[in-house]
């Protein structure tokens, strides 16, 4: 009597789980295999909020747009065969005036967000998009730099 009421309990907490698993899965984006920094979970949110992540995805998979994983830094192919290298000019460029250049293979299809996203938002986005490319650490903004002189 009270083994089978012990099993019963079991695939209970079992089933359970399993439940509780895939709610987990389901719910956000795969964990991303580099911490993000304060500024790119702002950017994730923004992403999120602004449905950027039903065409993109963080994690390598091809979505309708490419995905964003080692976007930033990357050389990416125009779809009129120029080369160019994913800096902050080019990646703010193809958020904010994305028709102006159309990454090869993919339809020029992602709305114009001109307008609709701030500074700070747009920053917070970039921001994410190197968290998302860990191998482009190195060219991040340097702390010091000594451009302005006196
Ligand atoms: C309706 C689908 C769609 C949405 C929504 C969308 N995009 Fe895109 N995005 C695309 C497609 C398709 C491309 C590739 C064609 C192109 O370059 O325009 C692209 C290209 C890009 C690129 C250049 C990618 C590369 O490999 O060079 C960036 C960066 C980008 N999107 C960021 C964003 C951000 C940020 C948002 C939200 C604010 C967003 N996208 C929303 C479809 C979308």
């Amino acid at each position: 009597m009270h083994r089978a009421l012990v099993t019963a309990a079991a695939v209970v907490v079992l089933g359970l789980g399993t439940v509780l698993a895939a709610c987990g899965s389901d719910g956000g984006s795969a964990a991303p295999a580099a911490p993000l920094s304060a500024a790119g979970q702002n950017g994730r949110q923004v992403a999120k909020e602004q449905g950027c992540i039903s065409c993109h995805t963080a994690d390598g998979e091809k979505g309708t747009g490419p995905t964003w994983q080692g976007l930033a830094g990357s050389t990416v192919t125009l779809e009129d065969g120029t080369e160019v290298t994913a800096d902050d000019a080019y990646l703010r460029d193809a958020i904010v005036r994305s028709r102006g250049q159309v990454v090869e293979g993919y339809p020029n299809i992602m709305p114009v967000y001109e307008g609709e996203l701030s500074e700070a938002e747009l920053d917070d986005l970039i921001a994410y998009l190197h968290d998302l490319a860990p191998a482009d650490a190195g060219s991040k903004e340097p702390d010091g730099e000594g451009a302005g002189g006196s």
